[in-house]
């Protein structure tokens, strides 16, 4: 029996799941769907050369430097903080591997793709709305410490690179993902959030993989992959 949100009576028990199941629940679809974008599966098969491979960290950058300035300016919400931590930031690896990629003048030459413009200003429209900003935080980061400590191993491996150029898949302080990833979990779990704002939660993390599966659609499509996804 699970306790959600707070006292549970042995009479009027309605089983409902903590919130961080209840979210992974309802969104791994939209993650397989995710996970299954072209791009990603011709990442993941050694197909996409260097130039895709730095096009594609070039929209990680834009997309994290939108998540990283919207969470200074909600450093004191309360709602947020629980959340944040410099352990997480990605914006200085990816700058560094973006810079060892394709040399530090061209950093800011590489093309921002339509889809990668649409993420970038939903991230900030969230500056006010913390819950929000918690879905797109919960479905980057997350990630990065799930799926994405495998996918660098991957692409370490396709590009020849062991730091510069990978040094985004890697969380040189967090030793362990397994319990910080349980520590966040129980972080959604306390939110102090009524189950229609859990619904707007989880309904922004819907559209935080929607806006993901986008910005793949238009990485096959810019680096020539048949059929777009
Ligand atoms: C080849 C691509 C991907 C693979 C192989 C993959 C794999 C995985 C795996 C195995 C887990 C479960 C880890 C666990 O139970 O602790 C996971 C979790 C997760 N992934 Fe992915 N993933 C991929 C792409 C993505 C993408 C593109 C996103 C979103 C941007 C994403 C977001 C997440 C999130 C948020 C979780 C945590 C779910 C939760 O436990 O609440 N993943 N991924």
């Amino acid at each position: 029996m699970s306790t959600w949100g707070g006292s549970v009576t042995a009479q009027t028990t309605v089983d409902r799941p903590f919130f961080s199941q209840l979210l992974r629940e309802r969104s791994w679809g939209f993650h397989q769907r995710a996970e299954s974008a072209g791009f990603m599966q011709a990442l993941m098969d050694g197909e996409i050369d260097r130039a895709g491979y730095a096009l594609m960290v070039a929209q990680h950058l834009a997309i994290y430097e939108a998540l990283e300035t919207v969470e200074r300016e909600l450093y004191t919400s309360d709602v947020a903080k629980p959340f944040l931590t410099d352990k997480l930031h990605r914006v200085p690896s990816l700058r560094a591997d973006l810079a060892a990629l394709v040399g530090p003048e061209r950093v800011r030459t590489l093309p921002l793709l339509p889809a990668t413009l649409r993420y970038t200003v939903r991230i900030r429209e969230m500056s006010g709305w913390a819950g929000g900003f918690v879905a797109h935080h919960y479905t980057r980061y997350l990630g990065d410490l799930s799926g994405g400590l495998a996918i660098g191993k991957v692409v370490a491996r396709v590009y020849g690179l062991t730091d510069a150029g990978v040094s985004f898949y890697r969380f040189d302080q967090i030793e362990k993902p397994k319990p910080f990833k349980d520590e966040y979990r129980a972080h959604l779990d306390a939110a102090p959030w009524e189950p229609d704002e859990q619904e707007r939660v989880i309904a922004e993390v819907l559209n935080a993989y929607q806006l993901n599966t986008d910005v793949f659609t238009d990485l096959a499509e810019a680096v020539g992959l048949g059929g777009g996804r």
